[in-house]
């Protein structure tokens, strides 16, 4: 499509009442104009301009390295003086179409829609909303012709009463757009430019308007404070969800499953209730996820049980694994094939080799471990001396007894066995039995302490 996206983000958006511009206010993780910009990329433009003026410099930081065009409006005098700015970007025979960055839910199929519609003419993207106020109202004839679109300020009572609004989005030849918005007026309540004024312009040069309708008002509603927000959030999470289970996911409750990211299943994965995903999230086939599990930017493959309480951060778990409940695998822990970590255990820049297992109130970190190594009971790497990280290395079949701390760097052989409640600080050689522990005494006759009387 010979197409230039505009993307309007200028406006202030007061009524969010914070320190973040509005349009980098997050939607599933995600700031809203970068919702907008990603529709905008699926479109294949010729380039997409973001017009800016609030909060510029963090937005323009957001953005950074992204092919985007910017253009700056300072004073914001309106819609229609907004896309004016960006008009030097546009080429004379390409479709402007102009999106709102901070209507973040309009789908890639709804904008194509409206393009097809402006090959030569004004598209309009509208809808039916049950209360219209505040919304721009389109205005037909009695033939059903689109005339004008009158603002809600400027509108009389009976124009108020029209159901079918602006939703702004709106597509038009470039060379058609210019002139028109070169004439816009201030000669209104608001003392802006209204790009809305430019569909009278095309009806009195002849051009007729075409008006599409949007999906639907969710998808078009655009995002002014917190509570619409929120709205737009589980409305967001909601496509979400249905995509999940039109892909065959078992969702316990799709209300009590949030993807803040990408999320890719495999076949007969099941979600338990109150799971987030954050980041790209990749779940094998018959992976199990228990409830109450954050996961991030994390791989999970096939028949994988994950039980409930569990945090997982940048980890890669490898099939038929095990993991929880209430266990936490951070940045670079990676369980292989069959592996098993249990509850209140840390795992962090880890390999826990095929078919090992820690599975009680064990660290973690820094180590190498082998396969069918047995990690007991509330073992610990010290992987940390105040000032640098050292590895521990743990050879195939190792038993690593309960209570045992491992003084990195350190290496325990393959087959070694270290029985429980030693300080490691020295190698373990391969095949043997060792112990760091005080032979162990009874004192007779000793007394406990008595409480003195006051
Ligand atoms: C606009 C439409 C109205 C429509 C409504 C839909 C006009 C005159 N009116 O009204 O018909 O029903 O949207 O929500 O177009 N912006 C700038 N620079 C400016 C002004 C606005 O970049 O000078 C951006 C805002 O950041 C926002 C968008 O344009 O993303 C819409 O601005 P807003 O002030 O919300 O428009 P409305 O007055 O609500
Ligand atoms: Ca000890």
């Amino acid at each position: 499509m010979n197409i230039s996206v505009v993307i309007l983000a200028a406006g202030k958006g007061t009524r969010m009442r914070s320190r973040l511009p509005k349009v980098l206010q997050p939607l599933a993780n995600r700031p809203l104009l970068e919702h907008v910009v990603a529709t905008a990329e699926s479109l294949d433009a010729n380039s997409i301009c973001v017009v800016y003026g609030h909060g510029a410099e963090a937005v323009q930081e957001h953005f950074a390295g992204r092919p985007l065009k910017w253009a700056l409006q300072e004073p914001q005098l309106g819609t229609g003086h907004a896309v004016q700015q960006a008009l030097p970007h546009l080429g004379a025979d390409e479709i402007a179409v102009i999106l709102y960055g901070d209507v973040p839910l309009v789908q890639a199929e709804t904008v194509r829609r409206l393009v097809s519609a402006a090959a030569d003419g004004p598209a309009i993207l509208t809808v039916v909303e049950r209360d219209p106020t505040g919304y721009g109202r389109i205005i037909r004839n009695p033939a059903g012709a689109v005339i004008e679109i009158v603002e809600e300020k400027e509108a009389s009572d009976e124009q108020r009463r029209i159901t079918e609004v602006n939703t702004g989005l709106l597509a038009c030849p470039v060379k058609l757009l210019g002139p028109w918005l070169d004439a816009l007026k201030a000669d209104n309540v608001q003392g802006e430019y209204y790009l809305t004024d430019v569909v009278a312009s095309a009806v009195a040069d002849g051009i007729k308007v075409v008006a599409v309708s949007a999906d639907s008002a969710t998808e078009v509603m655009g995002i002014n404070d917190k509570a619409q927000l929120a709205v737009a959030e589980r409305a967001y999470q909601r496509r979400q969800t249905a995509a999940l289970l039109e892909a065959g996911v078992t969702l316990a409750d799709p209300a009590r499953v949030d993807v803040r990211g990408a999320l890719a299943c495999g076949s007969d994965v099941y979600i338990d209730v109150n799971a987030v995903f954050a980041g790209d999230v990749e779940l094998g086939d018959n992976v199990h996820i228990g409830p109450n599990c954050v996961i991030s930017n994390t791989r999970i493959s096939n028949g994988s049980v994950i039980h409930a309480n569990c945090v997982i951060e940048e980890a890669l778990v490898g099939e038929n694994c095990n993991v929880g409940p209430f266990a936490r695998l951070r940045p670079h822990a990676e369980m292989k094939q069959g592996s098993r970590i249990g509850n209140f255990v840390e795992m962090k820049k880890s390999t826990l080799g095929a078919g090992s297992k820690a599975n009680h109130l064990t660290y973690l970190g820094d180590a190498t471990i082998g396969e069918n190594v047995n990690i007991g009971c509330g073992t610990i790497t010290c992987n940390y001396d105040g000032a640098n990280k050292h590895q521990t290395i743990i050879g195939d079949n190792a038993f690593i007894g309960s209570g045992v701390e491992l003084v990195a760097p350190v290496e325990i052989g393959a087959g070694a066995t270290v029985g429980a409640g030693s300080t490691i600080g020295k190698d373990a050689p391969a095949g043997e039995l060792t112990i760091e522990r005080s032979r162990q005494k009874t004192i007779s006759g000793w007394q406990r302490p008595t409480k003195k009387k006051q």
